[in-house]
């Protein structure tokens, strides 16, 4: 039977298919393993299925030895992994692609609306008693979403299916990408002229050497006063001491945060001190439907490399292996 490591239990009846064909070692715990948990678990494994959290550098591959068939990562992000070092020894590297896509982009709107509208403070006003003389002409005003202009950073397939929720309403979506798409969804700026013209600006680039702090001082200092800044991409494409800069200095309006430099944030950061900020615990793509469709896809990818069959090419981040 096929040994197969899974770096945390997975939501849905994914595993239990796994279980049924191949020896799962499974780290049932909500924390990731570290990396001496890491080196020991993969060692002699024909496959790895792993998450975000989890660095599959050359080291694990190494500790993994030459039975490994396929690195199989439950996210849609693979900067964790060595991809060139998979690459090279012929196993494969496999990701869930753009199945949450739908989910992330609706986070997104989420946090855009509660924003804009005071959602988290009107809720903790409500909650602690301090909603004390009824409705209110000026109350918690917030900002208009509805035909506001929104800056995309990254028109992949979460940017894409933010800008389709944009259109519903009605606001003017501008991108700005490394590489001009032809579509309609949206226009295509410069990235300063979409800082410059943007209420909310949303990041929806990929993590490379490239995006890293990609938004720092400058970058912040071209946006309105007015302005939100949305990121549900990764923590690192912001430099968040001069987010925390800008956000006490007024510079921009606040941000809506759902990824940091680090995860968990600590409690001790600044921003679990500001108002003007809306913080989630990486929950883009968790919503139930989606989770459960990204392990499906995940362990797929482990089946057929195991079976000796070449894993979806739609889920391949390195098609180059035969
Ligand atoms: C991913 O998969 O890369 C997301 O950030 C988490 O679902």
């Amino acid at each position: 039977m096929k040994s197969v490591y899974v770096t945390r239990n997975l939501p849905g009846p994914a595993l239990e298919a796994l279980a049924e064909k191949c020896k799962v070692t499974l780290h049932n715990k909500p924390a990731p393993p570290s990396k001496s948990e890491l080196l020991k678990n993969a060692a002699g494994k024909d496959a790895i299925l792993c998450m975000l959290s989890d660095r599959i550098d050359r080291e694990v591959i190494d500790a993994a030895g030459p039975a490994l068939k396929i690195i199989s990562s439950y996210s849609t992000g693979f900067e964790h992994i060595d991809v060139a070092e998979a690459t090279k020894r012929g196993i494969y590297v496999t990701y869930t692609a753009d199945i949450l896509a739908e989910a992330t982009a609706d986070l997104t709107f989420a946090l855009i609306l509660a924003c804009a509208r005071n959602i988290v403070q009107g809720d903790r006003m409500v909650r602690q008693g301090k909603w004390q003389v009824g409705w209110t002409p000026d109350l918690l005003l917030g900002q208009q979403v509805h035909g506001a202009t929104l800056g995309i950073i990254g028109l992949g397939r979460i940017g894409s299916a933010v800008a389709r929720r944009a259109k519903g309403f009605r606001m003017k979506v501008l991108y700005y990408s490394r590489n001009k798409k032809e579509q309609e969804l949206a226009e295509y700026v410069g990235l300063d002229d979409l800082l410059a013209r943007s209420d909310f600006v949303s990041i929806h680039a990929s993590m490379n050497g490239g995006s890293r702090h990609l938004i720092d001082r400058e970058k912040l200092c071209r946006m309105r006063s007015t302005a939100f800044l949305i990121n549900t991409a990764r923590g690192a494409i912001v430099n968040e001491r001069d987010l925390v800069i800008a956000l006490k200095k007024g510079e921009i309006a606040g941000a809506g945060l759902d990824v940091f430099e680090k995860e968990p944030l600590p409690p001790s950061s600044p921003l679990t001190r500001m108002k003007n900020v809306v913080l989630l615990p990486h929950i883009g793509s968790a919503s139930r439907q989606t989770r459960h469709r990204m392990a499906e896809v995940a362990v797929n990818c482990v089946l057929d490399a195991l079976a000796g069959r070449r894993p979806d090419p739609y889920f391949l981040v390195n098609p180059q292996v035969r």
